[in-house]
């Protein structure tokens, strides 16, 4: 089980308002205690922090930001002690535009060896005043952006799939491979045990840089199936994973490779998941599946299906950076969302607000339901607390780039990367000591506290750990799923090793069969489970199996 940790906002050592490396290593034994295995760090490298550090200037240091390059050896040592493994993540498709590479560039003008390490052309129309091509930024907008040569005119196009401070890299490029081996070794040498690859599905574009007039961020639309997207899933990325593949296993020990792809269906994403490429990708479709009971079905089945025709597990996952929290996304009926809005967009004080009774109620009980998938897990920080989305951000506060290039259309991720609450009261509900926030806490953050829940048996914390207690002394991770039917169709139910679980998404009680209850999302001390026999909507329990029972 991996926990998602996000630099910037889990907690800050020296109080300046931003997240650091030090108060990471600080609180590495809570997180331990969770019973994770290992961390994924989101980016903490130097960066100009236009994308909440996915914006790399260097991809071999440490922001002053988050500390130094000892801070982070002081990491892996504690780590190292605790047993838990470091996987680091990977920004390999484009860098900060203020990145050495990038600024000689710039520098060394149209037709250089410089201009090759990334997308560099020339406009179309009479001037080359028109992008080269039609593509859409995922932040909104074109993707290209004319640049300013040295003798001051308005000179080439630069292809950024994301922010325009975020330009793309040339894969084709000996000079790119040669700084991804270095950045991999690096780290390697360093001591962590993998990397989370970002946007693992682009770094390659077709050659011809072809119109195309599909989605963005490489999903399907009308006419144009994400699979023929032309800056999505090129046959050349396998040869790329094959080499860091080998590289990896020079090292000793288990080292992974963690595709973050937006592909789909799941068959082409397990692609990417080949003994001699990726260890793992992230299951998307299950994190934007709908909480309905047949779609819910399909999603499990159909993942579950996908990766084992690749011998390679899945991997569950219901909350990261980058979307709304799964906690406010389930006070919207089906786990949806309001009207018009889209995947990774936030919400506002302007839209309709979720129900956030609901949202806890289900969001607990759909961790215990992915909690005992088969399969690999990753947890975003503070999901283990019930956090939801700040739905309430004034405009003012807003950082991602996606509110400032749509014009405030798009309100972007900033709800999802609130600074973690670790104390009721106190500055920042304890993020620090000085009350210096980078993003605004909600009004009653100090609720949902890691030391309030610590210390309530019932709370979504107690929930977690004691779900992956279990899960890991039942070995539900290694175990495999059957359907179980015989209950009312709203139930989601399948068995795995000796676990029943039952999650009820319809509207009505149903009467649990007379079997020993392991866990209740409701009833975490089980002081009342069993009493009842009932599973009340959005509620799902762990039951003993016994085959017989059916
Ligand atoms: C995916 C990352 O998770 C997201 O936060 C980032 O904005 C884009 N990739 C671009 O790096």
């Amino acid at each position: 089980m991996i926990y998602q940790i996000y630099p910037r906002s889990f907690r800050d050592a020296n109080g300046d308002g931003d997240g650091d490396l030090e108060g990471i290593t600080a609180e590495l034994a809570s997180i331990r205690e969770l019973g994770v295995d290992a961390i994924w760090l989101s980016p903490f490298y130097p960066s100009p922090q236009q994308d909440g550090g996915y914006d790399v200037s260097d991809f071999r240091d440490v922001d002053p930001m988050f500390g130094s390059l000892d801070d982070f050896d002081a990491l892996i040592a504690r780590a190292d002690e605790l047993r838990l493994r470091v996987i680091v993540d990977l920004v390999p498709n484009h860098c900060s535009s203020e990145h050495g590479l990038f600024r000689a560039a710039l520098a060394a003008g149209p037709g250089s060896t410089e201009r090759e390490v990334f997308i560099f052309r020339d406009g179309r129309g009479e001037g080359g005043e028109l992008p080269p091509n039609n593509w859409q930024s995922h932040f909104g907008g074109s993707a290209w952006t004319r640049i300013d040569e040295a003798d001051g005119r308005a000179g080439q196009w630069c292809l950024h799939l994301f922010d325009s401070s975020q330009p793309d890299f040339n894969w084709r490029s000996p000079v790119v491979q040669e700084e991804f081996e270095q950045t991999l070794r690096f780290w390697l040498d360093r001591g962590v045990a993998g990397f989370r690859v970002d946007v693992a599905h682009s770094l390659v574009k077709h050659p011809d840089l072809p119109d195309w007039g599909g989605r963005a961020d490489g999903g399907d639309s009308d006419g144009y199936p994400g699979h023929e997207a032309p800056m999505f899933g090129q046959p050349e990325l396998h040869d790329i994973y094959r080499r860091w593949n080998a590289l990896l296993r020079e090292y000793d020990g288990e080292r992974v490779l963690c595709a973050e792809a937006s592909i789909s269906p799941v068959e082409r994403l397990a692609e990417w998941v080949r003994p001699d490429q990726m260890q793992q990708a992230f299951n998307f479709a299950f994190l934007g599946a709908e909480w309905e009971p047949e779609s819910l079905r399909s999603v499990i089945e159909t993942s579950l299906r996908g990766f084992d025709a690749v011998d390679a597990p899945t991997t569950w996952v219901l909350s990261n950076h980058d979307v709304v929290r799964h906690a406010t996304r389930f006070g919207y009926p089906d786990g949806g969302r309001p009207d018009g809005t889209r995947r990774g967009d936030g919400i506002g004080p302007n839209d309709i607000q979720p129900d956030a009774r609901r949202g806890q109620m289900l969001a607990r009980a759909a961790a215990m339901l992915m909690l005992a998938l088969p399969g690999g897990v990753y947890l975003y920080q503070g999901e283990e607390l019930g956090l939801p989305d700040h739905t309430g951000l004034p405009e003012a506060a807003r950082q991602d780039p996606t509110f400032r290039r749509t014009s405030a259309e798009r309100l972007g991720r900033d709800g999802c990367r609130i600074p973690l609450p670790w104390t009721q009261h106190g500055p920042s509900v304890g993020f620090n000591d000085t009350g210096a926030s980078w993003l605004p806490h909600p009004v009653g953050w100090g609720g949902y506290a890691r030391s309030v829940q610590h210390a309530d048996p019932c709370s979504t914390l107690s929930l977690y750990r004691a779900a992956l207690v279990q899960r890991k002394g039942l070995s539900l991770g290694s175990g495999s799923l059957s359907w179980y039917d015989g209950l009312n169709d709203d139930v989601v139910a399948f068995v795995n090793r000796d676990v029943l679980v039952l999650l009820n998404l319809g509207t009505d009680d149903v009467t649990l069969p007379e079997l020993a209850v392991i866990l209740d999302s409701v009833d975490v001390t089980g002081s009342t489970s069993g009493a009842s026999h009932t599973l009340v909507p959005d509620q799902c329990v762990w039951l003993r199996y016994e085959p017989t029972s059916q």
